[in-house]
């Protein structure tokens, strides 16, 4: 197929093109490179040996997007291009609806203007604000995001579920991802935020290298095993075999799958699961909980086994290996 690929050079995005083009579909990469680099483009083609289409523009862009359908035959797309930080989103709230809803809109017009009605959207975990209980399922309720990008997330799934409501040719998925870490083995692709990173494992593995001094951890009173925050971080290369399987399926509706492993890790099992696997040392220390974070996280992902016969084979050693891996390779400075 040939599948256009919305924020392609970003961290989650360039793991899925390799993917794809091992899959040997044919790949048009869009991007803006807000928050990535253009040399991606040929570590994708290094790692694949494969050639790849990059449009360096903005999704927001009418005319950029209808330049790009008009002289291809677009299958499918794949979204992945938008704002992802949390706490900008609490400042600048409009630039994460503009940045996020806005530019979906656009696509969404140009997508049905040229009859092309198969997408796959990046959806978070967040949808599910604070869960009533543990695994999180697919048909659990809804809830309203703490923040505005987690809000645009929510929104975004809810302008598609009734574009398919309106047009029932739609093959809409929705995929809803837990907590992606990791990095593809050659450590050519991986996760490099720009500025002090938010994340937890950007932040462990800048410890790590020595270019932050000791990691916080938000909070050790949470009801979990150590009281520390639990999540479901899932490898990214995991990640993207899902949507490649996701792809695969191409029947018309709305499906929406969860993107977990089902198993669920503190930050400090994350912290000295990284330490043993990589022999290094990440200095922390026990700080208030962060505004707005949960205790615990993780997925019942057996819809996305059954139906798409996809399944996270990565376990938290190889995340934390190859996390580190990629930062030793790519070392930069804040
Ligand atoms: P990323 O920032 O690395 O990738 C996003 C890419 O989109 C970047 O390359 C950026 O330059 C590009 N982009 C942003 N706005 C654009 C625009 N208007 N036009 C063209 N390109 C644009 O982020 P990521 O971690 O790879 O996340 C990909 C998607 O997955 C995002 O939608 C994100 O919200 C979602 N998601 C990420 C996580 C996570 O923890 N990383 C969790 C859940 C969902
Ligand atoms: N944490 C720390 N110290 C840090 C950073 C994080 O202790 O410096 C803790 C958090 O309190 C939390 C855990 O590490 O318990 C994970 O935090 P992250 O910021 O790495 O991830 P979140 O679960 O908060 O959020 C991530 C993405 C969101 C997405 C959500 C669900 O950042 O975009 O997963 O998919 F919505």
């Amino acid at each position: 197929m040939k599948i256009l690929v919305t924020g392609g050079t970003g961290y989650i995005g360039s793991h899925t093109v390799v993917e794809l083009l091992n899959n040997n579909h044919e790949v048009i990469i869009i991007d803006n490179l807000i928050n990535s680099k253009i040399d991606v483009v040929d570590k994708i083609k290094k790692i694949t040996n494969k050639d790849v289409k990059f449009i360096q523009g903005d999704v927001g862009d009418y005319n950029t997007l209808s330049k790009i359908f008009s002289e291809n035959k677009i299958d499918a797309v794949i979204h992945f291009a938008g704002l992802k930080a949390v706490g900008e989103s609490v400042k600048e709230p409009l630039k994460y609806y503009e940045g996020n809803i806005g530019i979906t809109l656009n696509l969404l017009h140009v997508m049905q203007e040229y009859n092309c009605k198969n997408i796959i959207f990046s959806s978070s975990a967040t949808v599910y604000g604070v869960p009533d209980k543990l695994p999180i399922k697919e048909d659990f309720p809804l809830s309203r995001p703490s923040n505005p990008y987690g809000t645009t997330k929510l929104m975004i799934e809810y302008i598609l579920e009734d574009i398919y409501k309106a047009d029932k040719d739609w093959k809409i998925t929705l995929l809803r991802y837990f907590n992606p870490i990791g990095s593809e083995k050659t450590g050519l692709l991986g996760e490099n935020p720009k500025g002090i990173p938010n994340n937890l494992m950007p932040y462990i593995v800048r410890v790590a290298t020595g270019e932050l001094k000791c990691l916080n951890v938000f909070g050790n009173d949470y009801p979990t095993h150590d009281g520390t925050g639990v999540r479901d971080y899932i490898h990214v290369l995991d990640l993207a075999k899902g949507h490649v399987k996701a792809l695969e399926k191409n029947i018309s509706g709305v499906h929406v799958y969860n993107l977990g492993t089902g198993k669920g890790y503190s930050v400090l099992d994350l912290v000295h699961t990284f330490e043993k696997v990589n022999n290094v040392k990440v200095s922390y220390k026990i700080v208030a909980r962060r505004a707005g974070d949960i205790a615990e996280c993780y997925a019942d992902s057996s819809k996305a086994e059954k139906e798409l016969n996809w399944k996270a084979e990565l376990n938290i050693e190889d995340m934390c290996r190859d996390s580190y891996n990629f930062i030793i390779k790519n070392s930069t400075k804040l």
